[in-house]
């Protein structure tokens, strides 16, 4: 069997890992709550909310995808089950059913806050412990605070 060898080592990997995997869930998760969202969203501004939130989708699949592959050339492993991302996920679910499109607006704003905040303390800890993944998390942030801006101006 092939082995993948990690230029990290330590605490710094162990650092590096935790904020990798804590992000990655966090993506996979804005993504399900996006599409869940993007699909039972009613009331004003039903296109434009509708098609914001998939922005958000594609954005988190796009940003998963690297992070992931980080955490491989890392010598890590990704964790992206289902099982996984539900147990340690800490984003707020939608409820069933149709939602108003005012309170998606307000449930996604407060989602893409929470979630740039976490990105921010990984920034902050990676810094050290990896430079390079610490560009990619920089990277996702850009993009998670450019959307909470733009759902905080739909409100
Ligand atoms: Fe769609």
């Amino acid at each position: 069997m092939a082995t993948i060898n990690s230029p990290l080592s330590g605490d710094a990997k162990t650092t590096t890992g935790t904020c990798l995997q804590g992000a990655l869930v966090d993506l996979i998760d804005l993504s399900l709550v996006a599409k869940q969202m993007h699909w039972n969203v009613i009331g004003p501004n039903f296109r434009s909310v509708h098609l914001q939130l998939d922005e958000v989708v594609t954005l988190a699949r796009r940003h998963t995808d690297i992070l992931a592959e980080r955490m491989s050339a890392l010598g890590m492993n990704a964790d992206g089950r289902s099982a996984t991302v539900s147990k340690s996920s800490q984003l707020a679910q939608p409820e069933s059913g149709w939602l108003e499109s005012g309170k998606v607006v307000s449930a996604m704003t407060d989602v893409l806050g929470g979630i740039g905040r976490r990105m921010r303390e990984r920034i902050d800890l990676t810094e050290e412990s990896d430079p390079s993944t610490q560009d990619l998390l920089i990277a996702v942030n850009q993009d998670i605070e450019k959307q909470h801006w733009m759902f905080q101006a739909m409100s």
